[in-house]
């Protein structure tokens, strides 16, 4: 016997580990919600056509299958690219940040593990910058 931890299985996808289907749906849930209620993300908000629930649908979806889980998004938008749909946008410092932070608060909130969150936060940051027209 040993009080060491269980080693994680490598086999763990990374959807798995986000809380799969159910996690990663409370994860964009939790994003939207956040930028609906809280005026520090008007200006994205702003951005958004009024009813978020496709792109609640649409945000999980995509999330899923970034993280090796069904590919739904991709099997529906055949050769879409997401960075290149984001740089016809005007996606702006202010709203790439207010993006970038509003994911980091939702991430935390739905207790997602701390380096994976990390992870993804690097990630969604230099997504995020790429998204910003030059
Ligand atoms: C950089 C800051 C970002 C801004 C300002 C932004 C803004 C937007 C806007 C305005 C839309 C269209 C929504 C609508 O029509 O209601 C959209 C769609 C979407 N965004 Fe972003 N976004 C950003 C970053 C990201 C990132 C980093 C991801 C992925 C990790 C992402 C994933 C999506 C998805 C999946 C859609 C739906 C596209 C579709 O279904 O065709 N966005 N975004």
């Amino acid at each position: 016997m040993t009080d060491a931890p269980a080693a994680r299985d490598p086999a763990t996808s990374l959807y798995d580990r986000a809380g799969g289907a159910s996690g990663i749906a409370a994860i964009a849930n939790r994003f939207y919600d956040l930028i609906e209620q809280e005026p520090e993300y008007a200006e994205l908000r702003a951005m958004h056509a009024p009813d978020l629930l496709p792109i609640r649908v649409s945000l999980t979806e995509f999330l899923s299958a970034w993280l090796g889980g069904p590919r739904t998004w991709f099997e529906e938008r055949p050769g879409r690219c997401i960075m290149s749909a984001h740089r016809a946008m005007d996606v702006t410092q202010r709203t790439a940040a207010q993006w970038v932070h509003a994911m980091s608060r939702a991430l935390a909130e739905n207790r997602i593990e701390p380096a994976l969150g990390r992870q993804m936060q690097q990630a969604f940051l230099g997504m995020a910058n790429g998204m910003i027209p030059r």
